[in-house]
């Protein structure tokens, strides 16, 4: 890396990035890892075994440009409709990256947390997140967010669910419902994962859609759509996107 004041140029990319302009939360839609497969005449398990090694490196380069969140959709509530053998061996992937990553996640001070009801996934892939969960709590550096089981409306369903609980027990009156509060019931809340809302969103493959995808946190997010199948995505790739947020002027609705 080469400093210059508080811009610095990174080796490996061409853009010039603005640490103090950089964004605290990352979302990523990782998306093209079928089609990635097909146009290689491969099985589509590939494809996200491909995608897998292109997450690990996003992981690894946001803890180096110092992003503080990143959240990748792993497996939305709607990907169950996809074939039993598609739907386990992403399963079957994620167990093997606990496998072989918890210790590196570990020892780089990542803080693995899942967003999204993780218990109706199978066995071993539960117990695999539940050890990452217990063995990378207490660390400091980058939040690692897997939306696994996720889905916007799900969350937003399951808070507003609650919230009516808590008013039929008495515990709140319905004059306390504000932003915050529902805010604090999702699983980004300051209860759950704790994740600010992501200033960037990212979806790969030319697909120009939230599908689903932190439907709340994203009401002023920035959205960049890199034409590249996920197992693509590459560092430089990454960069191209964070300076194209950076590029970009942010008014929230005023002027
Ligand atoms: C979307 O591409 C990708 C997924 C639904 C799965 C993402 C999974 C990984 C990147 C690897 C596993 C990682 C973990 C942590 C479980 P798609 O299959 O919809 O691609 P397509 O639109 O080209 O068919």
């Amino acid at each position: 890396m080469w400093f210059f004041g508080h811009i610095y140029y990174a080796i490996q990319g061409i853009y010039m990035l603005n640490q103090e302009r950089m964004p605290v939360h990352v979302a990523i839609i990782m998306d093209g890892n079928g089609r990635w497969a097909k146009e290689r005449g491969l099985p589509r398990l590939a494809g996200h075994n491909a995608g897998m090694k292109a997450m690990k490196k996003i992981v690894d380069h946001s803890d180096k440009l110092g992003i503080k969140h990143l959240t990748v959709y792993a497996f939305s509530t709607e990907n169950w409709k996809r074939s039993l053998a598609e739907v386990s061996g992403i399963f079957k992937l994620l167990v093997a990256y606990v496998k072989s990553d918890l210790k590196e996640l570990v020892e780089n001070n990542v803080k693995v947390k899942v967003l999204g009801d993780y218990s109706s996934l199978p066995g071993d892939a539960v117990k695999s997140l539940e050890k990452t969960l217990q063995q990378t709590k207490d660390n400091t550096g980058l939040q690692f967010n897997i939306a696994l089981n996720y889905g916007g409306r799900d969350e937003i369903t399951r808070a507003v669910r609650s919230i009516g609980e808590k008013i039929a027990a008495g515990e709140i009156a319905p004059s306390d419902i504000t932003e915050d509060l529902i805010s604090g019931e999702l699983f980004t809340g300051f209860t759950q994962a704790d994740v600010p809302d992501p200033e960037l969103i990212i979806r790969t493959s030319g697909e120009l859609r939230l599908s689903n995808f932190l439907l709340w946190q994203s009401a002023y997010s920035e959205l960049v759509f890199p034409d590249v199948y996920w197992p693509d995505f590459t560092p430089e790739e990454y960069e191209k996107a964070i300076a194209d947020y950076q590029s970009r002027e942010r008014r929230f609705g005023g002027r």
